[in-house]
């Protein structure tokens, strides 16, 4: 039987993530909408191409729910994107309700699936989400460490002049405006970036990947990234399925790793079939532990906040 996975929201993030895993030909995709017709017509667009693409994986557009059953992989990317001057609260509550309806049917339909959030504010809607669905927390992990990482490498190998192909990093922490890119982790080819590039230039790239996604609402005013965050999360079905033990940053549950608790953080883990099999405890300097351990305090402020309103 060939792999299934599902794509909830058949929005930018939703759609290019369902072209990209299908085009990979990693697994046959169910993209499901509320939106009558849009799934159904976007996923005939996409199956259209096949033949130019040498797509042999089918997309399936719908709005039934029962449709992803049996999926191994569900990737949330349902809900509204940012729009300038939402504050993050607003954000919270809208998406918070929209989390709350799909991860019920995903409990119904394909309970024994890895259930991956897209959907933002990250970390806040996949604890949400992990909280609502009863999973296991190894069964449930957020898309963000992974954009944050590529943002980052591009704009070092793009100051550095080499491939990005040579570049190699590590963002942890929050997704968000509290992210920590690991400077003593980042290198070119095995050499550490901080004898490569001064201190100024190395600090305007640690601000520059912060503000990323915040500068892309700015230039696009209607809508948010979705062709960076559609690639993280089609690499992370891929290491689902394909079992490759990939090393990379995701939102998890942390139970008092980094002495940090009950709040869902960019860390660094092994991803694999069964989803997060290891959190590593990498050695931090005292700065970015406590940076750390600020950004999960700032989630766990908001989390307790907007469950009190
Ligand atoms: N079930 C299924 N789909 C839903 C539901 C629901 N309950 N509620 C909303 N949707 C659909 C919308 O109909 C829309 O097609 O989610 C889609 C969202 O698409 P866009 O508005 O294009 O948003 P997009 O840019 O794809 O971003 C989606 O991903 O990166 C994050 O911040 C981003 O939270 C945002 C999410």
């Amino acid at each position: 039987m060939r792999e299934k996975v599902a794509v909830i929201g058949a929005g930018f993030v939703g759609t290019m993530t369902a072209q990209r895993i299908a085009e990979k030909n990693l697994a046959d995709v169910v993209l499901v909408d509320i939106i009558e017709g849009v799934p159904q017509g976007k996923a005939l667009d996409m199956n259209h191409a096949a033949s130019l693409v040498e797509m042999e994986a089918a997309v399936q557009g719908t709005n039934d729910f029962a449709e992803i059953r049996d999926s191994r992989v569900v990737v949330v990317t349902a809900g509204f994107p940012r729009m300038p001057g939402m504050s993050r609260e607003e954000l919270a509550a809208k998406n918070g309700k929209i989390i709350q309806s799909v991860v019920s049917r995903v409990r119904e339909f394909a309970p024994e699936c890895v259930l991956l959030i897209v959907t933002n504010p990250l970390d806040i809607m996949a604890y949400t989400a992990w909280k609502l669905s009863g999973f296991p927390a190894r069964r449930v992990l957020g898309m963000g460490g992974v954009l944050d990482t590529a943002r980052y490498e591009f704009l070092l190998a793009r100051e550095l002049g080499v491939s990005v192909r040579d570049i190699d990093a590590l963002v942890i922490g929050s997704h968000g405006d509290t992210m920590i890119p690991l400077v003593e982790y980042s290198r070119a080819r095995g050499v550490p970036i901080k004898s490569l590039l001064p201190e100024d230039r190395i600090e305007k790239i640690l601000e520059r990947t912060k503000n990323s996604g915040a500068e892309i609402v700015g230039l696009l005013k209607t809508g948010s990234a979705f062709h960076a965050p559609s690639a993280s999360a089609a690499a992370m079905v891929e290491a689902v399925l394909k079992d490759s033990g990939r090393l990379l940053a995701a939102s998890v549950l942390l139970e008092g790793q980094y002495g940090i608790r009950d709040v869902f953080i960019g860390a660094p883990i092994r991803l694999g079939a069964d989803g997060v099999e290891s959190i590593y405890e990498i050695v931090l300097s005292a700065a970015e532990l406590q940076a750390y351990r600020d950004s999960a305090a700032a989630i766990r402020q908001f989390l307790d906040k907007i469950s009190a309103s």
